[in-house]
């Protein structure tokens, strides 16, 4: 019988337990009852997680001080299965002091959101969104759940930290480069560790990659940029939630949303480093934004934002160097680059002439992440002040690729060598590089 009297107890216990949550549904649901109390939040890992009972998915939350401090979830919503959403806003306890004051500081409180899905969701079934909530500006919450349910119940939610609790006024970088998402098994390594070197002497101090997947040899190159501190890469396993599409067209690449993410992971950096970075660049992994007129990004963007002082979007042309057409003279074919996998972007020398006066130019952006709130690839969505269309010959993209539509010969390309007037820096800054991170056995 003794044996069973810790088993026993337990029982009485768990009864009682039980009972007293039963009452304290009760109390809740009549409205009567003190705000419940946010002990404590388990880390989260994910950068992707669902919404509790619910297929949307959740990224990240942050304070939006251009919006009287309304709080901003990331989040990839079903469009067709759109409920109300109430956000379960808290302020985190203090797990040591859990005398009547210090929970009077720590309560949550609930509202009902307000859902903003951004326009450009190209018709798939999950488009990405805004989960706003207001919070009155005398309640600091540090912590907030999403709930389908407008009372509150702290437990069982999945909480996220809210992020951009301060503004500032002096960032750590000057300029960081969003690359939106890696995926597939894409390998090009020589092309990537080149693009980098670029990077950085034309002023870019960061680099955010949203990783899904990618080849043996980028990774070494992955793992060397992030141990050297210039590239943090950001896990984005939204295979794992999602049949992500291959492309922006539902029809030609059917799945649940708009090529892996893309235009999440893109706004998601414009949050995540709002007050990190002075600038954003928002480009593909294989392009490089490239001013032509002057040393630097840093000395572009002085002599734009001296022009334009109340502008925070700019917009900068398509420049495609198509493979099929490179310079023979061997020049940059440099024989320990010859096993490394991936493009030899020194080698491609001729650009494809602007696009026409009148038709559609397919831009990049250099943005001050705190003029936007919502952003697609090539524009903004949502945005303070006015635009400025940076022109051709001042800077461009250099983009190496495989032309999309059938062959260009060199009388419709133009040469352009600005990449070799690095020359002297870049060579020894590749070689090192691949060396270092293994790529050059
Ligand atoms: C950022 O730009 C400022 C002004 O041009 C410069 O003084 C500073 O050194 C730059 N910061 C970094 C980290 O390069
Ligand atoms: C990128 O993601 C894949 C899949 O999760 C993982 O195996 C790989 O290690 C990640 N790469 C880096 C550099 O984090
Ligand atoms: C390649 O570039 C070199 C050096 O500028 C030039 O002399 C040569 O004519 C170019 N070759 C071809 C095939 O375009
Ligand atoms: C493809 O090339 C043809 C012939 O030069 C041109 O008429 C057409 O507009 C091009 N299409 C695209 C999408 O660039």
């Amino acid at each position: 019988m003794r044996r069973f009297f810790p088993l026993l107890a337990g029982i009485v216990i768990a009864l009682v337990t039980g009972v007293v949550r039963w009452k304290w549904e009760v109390i809740s649901n009549s409205n009567l009852y003190r705000p419940p109390v946010l002990h404590e939040v388990p880390e989260i890992a994910e950068t992707i997680q669902h919404i509790h009972n619910s297929r949307h998915l959740m990224v990240s939350a942050f304070k939006d001080h251009r919006r009287q401090g309304a709080i901003r979830i990331i989040s990839i919503l079903r469009r067709s299965a759109l409920k109300k959403l109430y956000c379960v806003l808290c302020v985190q306890a203090n797990a040591n002091a859990r005398t009547e004051a210090d929970e009077a500081h720590s309560q949550c409180e609930s509202k009902e959101a307000v859902v903003e899905i951004h326009r450009d969701h190209f018709g798939f079934p999950y488009g990405t969104s805004d989960i706003m909530c207001n919070s009155p500006s005398s309640f600091k919450p540090t912590h907030v759940a999403i709930s389908m349910d407008p009372i509150i119940t702290v437990e069982n939610l999945k909480y996220l930290p809210i992020q951009n609790q301060k503004t500032k006024d002096s960032f750590k970088y000057n300029f960081t480069v969003c690359i939106s998402n890696l995926f597939g098994e894409y390998n090009n390594a020589l092309q990537f560790v080149q693009t980098m070197e670029v990077y950085k002497l034309i002023g870019i101090q960061r680099v955010v990659i949203y990783n899904t997947s990618s080849g043996p040899d980028l990774e070494k190159a992955l793992k060397y940029y992030s141990k050297d501190g210039m590239l943090e890469v950001v896990p984005w396993p939204i295979d794992k939630f999602l049949k992500p599409s291959h492309g922006w067209n539902s029809k030609r690449s059917p799945g649940d949303l708009q090529y892996y993410g893309q235009l999440v992971t893109l706004n998601e950096c414009i949050y995540r480093h709002m007050y990190q970075s002075q600038y954003l660049l928002l480009n593909d992994i294989d392009e490089i934004i490239m001013p032509y007129k002057h040393a630097s990004l840093g000395d572009l963007m002085d002599t734009l934002q001296k022009r334009h002082p109340r502008s925070g979007v700019f917009t900068v042309e398509n420049a495609i160097f198509p493979i099929t057409q490179f310079n023979k003279s061997g020049r940059f074919s440099l024989r320990e680059w010859r096993n490394v996998p991936g493009t030899n972007i020194l080698e491609y020398v001729y650009r494809r002439e602007p696009e026409q006066k009148g038709a559609i130019k397919h831009t990049k952006m250099i943005i001050n992440p705190r003029f936007v709130q919502q952003t697609s690839v090539h524009s903004v969505l949502k945005h303070f002040g006015p635009t400025v269309k940076v022109s051709f010959d001042v800077c461009h993209l250099i983009h190496v690729k495989i032309p999309g539509n059938g062959t260009l010969y060199k009388n419709q390309l133009h040469e352009d060598k600005r990449l070799w007037e690095f020359e002297e820096k870049l060579i020894p800054n590749i070689n090192r590089a691949l060396h270092e991170s293994g790529l050059l056995l």
